[in-house]
């Protein structure tokens, strides 16, 4: 494990290439009751550019009417989103570092082209509770600064089975991805990039 900054923790290749693979069974098992949809910005209604859907008892979804909230229910489907995958709440388990379960976990697919803006997490209700985040596939650019958009960020590469963890001091830093590596991984069947992040949505 590295120490980014304060809070901001780093495990490269914590998933070996066996386990990602698992990994992304999973996933697709979860796309399939859940299907990706293309989310939308709050107010402007502009599209994002990575397509999104989650897993358990929460997810996180963004539209032009209602903005960012978490939610019981897939936006398109109506059905309750799919149970978190046993392997993703022993990675809790084993690097998050707090009590409760995740609620929430967000599939984000990017391909080749996609990108997210520096943003904070913090649509949730509990900060003392970190956000584990795995990435699969394409490596990306991945960007994080502080608690402030103003303040200075600093870039890493993140690879297919690498993990970062924003905890504690960390845990509203500013963070995004600018870019990602086409070609860079065989995992995936085609170019892209996945990565999930589980959260704690509630207090208790
Ligand atoms: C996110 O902040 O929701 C995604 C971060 C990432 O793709 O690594
Ligand atoms: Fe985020």
């Amino acid at each position: 494990m590295l120490l980014l900054a304060p809070g901001i923790r780093y495990y490269p290749d914590h998933f070996d290439p066996a386990e990602q693979a698992v990994l992304v069974e999973d996933i697709r098992g979860v796309v399939t009751e859940a299907p990706l949809y293309v989310p939308a910005m709050p107010k402007t209604g502009k599209e994002m550019s990575v397509r999104m859907t989650n897993c358990g008892p929460l997810g996180w979804v963004t539209d032009k009417e209602s903005g960012y909230r978490y939610q019981a229910r897939h936006p398109v489907t109506q059905k309750p989103w799919p149970a978190i995958p046993p392997r993703l709440l022993a990675l809790w388990q084993a690097v998050g570092d707090f009590p409760l379960p995740p609620e929430a976990c967000l599939v984000n697919f990017y391909s080749e082209t996609a990108k997210m803006g520096l943003h904070q997490d913090r649509d949730e209700q509990n900060f003392q509770a970190p956000v584990v985040s795995v990435s699969l596939g394409d490596a990306c650019l991945f960007r994080f600064g502080g608690a402030n958009r103003k303040d200075k960020t600093q870039s890493i590469r993140l690879s297919s089975g690498d993990v970062i963890v924003l905890g504690g001091e960390g845990r509203l830093a500013f963070h995004g991805v600018d870019r990602i590596y086409p070609g860079t991984s065989t995992l995936l069947k085609s170019p892209g990039r996945i990565n999930l992040t589980l959260r704690r949505v509630t207090a208790s």
